[in-house]
């Protein structure tokens, strides 16, 4: 079961509100989805992730596939019973860990042949594997088996590459044939145009349910992700989805959806907030400095997050020095509700013919880093 439906298109800009509907139930984009990768999203309970309303997360095939195995988890009915979370979920296919994580892998036209980064052992993933390992996993989205070439790379490579993954999306889809879940096709290019136009137009020769673009975020500067969205976006088909792939700072999704994308994702709200960092409307702080021993004041003065509503810098910059375990729940639950309000703004903002101008006001608060 998959649906889309275009709510409404920005004037001035591609900005876009849509509703996508799987078979776990609706989501409204935009939308950033919080990162899954070993079946949790990292110091948050369903529980906690259902109180500031996230729609969908994410998970890794790699990962899981590595432990604790896609068998063990379709014995448990599939990922959702094992990690008990009743709404939707998009798995990445591996195609871009294997490449970011093993080692000594070695790309051949039938798959990838990698050592695992945690033991060394030896394994094989191509795209009818793949997406065995997501029908196990029982996700709602499944995405193609694909290469994510790195940065710099040279223009004859990534041509090569992206004439693979082509290949390597039809026989994804092929495996996919009959499956409730909902397959979505990878546009890579790297920073060339004439490529992504290529992969554009071959990928929705496929016509998947969904499309999104992958191969940024690896090393290039932020203003080229931005041009590659300039260009790729307004040729890749408007009645389908747009996912933004590994890309998801507050800054990234304003510009993001600026350029049509419907769905993002990242580690990186998680990720610094286990490091002591916050968002805040005006910008990121490391609640970890001695600079806020004695700041009784919440993270974010402008949120309504629990968090924020019940504790203060002080307290969990003591937590965090301490290493006491609540510190990084707190960050990480006020970074994701920041991320999901912010979802929200935008679609609200979209949703009134505003989304030039909370933009703007935007940047003028927020201090980039
Ligand atoms: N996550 C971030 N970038 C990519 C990509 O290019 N491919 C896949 N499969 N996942 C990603
Ligand atoms: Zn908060």
């Amino acid at each position: 079961m998959f649906d889309f439906e275009l709510l409404k298109e920005s004037k001035k800009t591609e900005a876009r509100l849509t509703k996508i509907t799987t078979s776990h139930g609706s989501i409204e984009t935009p939308i950033f989805m919080p990162v899954g990768t070993q079946a949790t999203v990292k110091a948050m309970s369903s529980r906690e992730l259902k109180e500031i309303n996230s729609q969908i997360i994410l998970a890794n095939t790699y990962h899981l596939y590595l432990r604790p195995g896609d068998e063990l988890i379709k014995k448990a009915g599939g990922l959702h019973d094992f990690m008990s979370w009743d709404l939707p979920i998009l798995t990445d296919s591996g195609g871009f860990q294997v490449f970011s994580l093993s080692d000594m892998r070695e790309i051949k036209e039938e798959g990838v042949y990698f050592r695992s980064h945690l033991d060394g052992s030896k394994h094989f993933i191509s795209p009818e594997k793949s997406m065995q390992i997501q029908k196990n996993l029982g996700s709602d989205i499944v995405m193609a088996f694909d290469e994510c070439p790195p940065y710099p790379a040279e223009k004859s490579y990534v041509e090569k590459s992206l004439n693979r993954t082509l290949r390597w999306a039809e026989r994804s889809k092929k495996e996919m044939e009959n499956s409730e879940q909902a397959l979505f096709g990878i546009i890579q290019g790297g920073v060339y145009p004439e490529l992504r136009k290529k992969s554009v137009k071959e990928m929705t020769k496929l016509n998947f349910p969904g499309y999104s673009i992958g191969g940024v975020s690896v090393g290039e500067p932020k203003e080229e992700i931005y041009k590659i969205l300039d260009y790729t976006t307004p040729i890749m088909p408007k009645d389908k989805p747009r996912y933004l792939m590994g890309v998801g700072t507050p800054e990234d999704l304003l510009e993001g959806v600026y350029y049509g994308i419907d769905m993002f994702d990242c580690v990186m709200p998680t990720r610094i907030a286990r490091h002591g960092q916050v968002f805040t409307a005006e910008g990121r702080l490391t609640v970890r400095n001695a600079t806020y021993a004695e700041d009784f004041n919440p993270l974010d003065p402008d949120c309504d997050c629990y968090v924020c509503q019940n504790y203060s810098r002080a307290y969990i910059r003591h937590l965090i020095k301490r290493n006491e375990i609540l510190g990084v729940r707190l960050t990480s639950y006020h970074n994701l509700y920041f991320m999901l309000k912010f979802s929200e703004k935008i679609r609200k903002a979209i949703k009134e013919d505003s989304f030039l101008d909370f933009r703007e006001e935007f940047y003028q608060k927020y201090k980039l880093k």
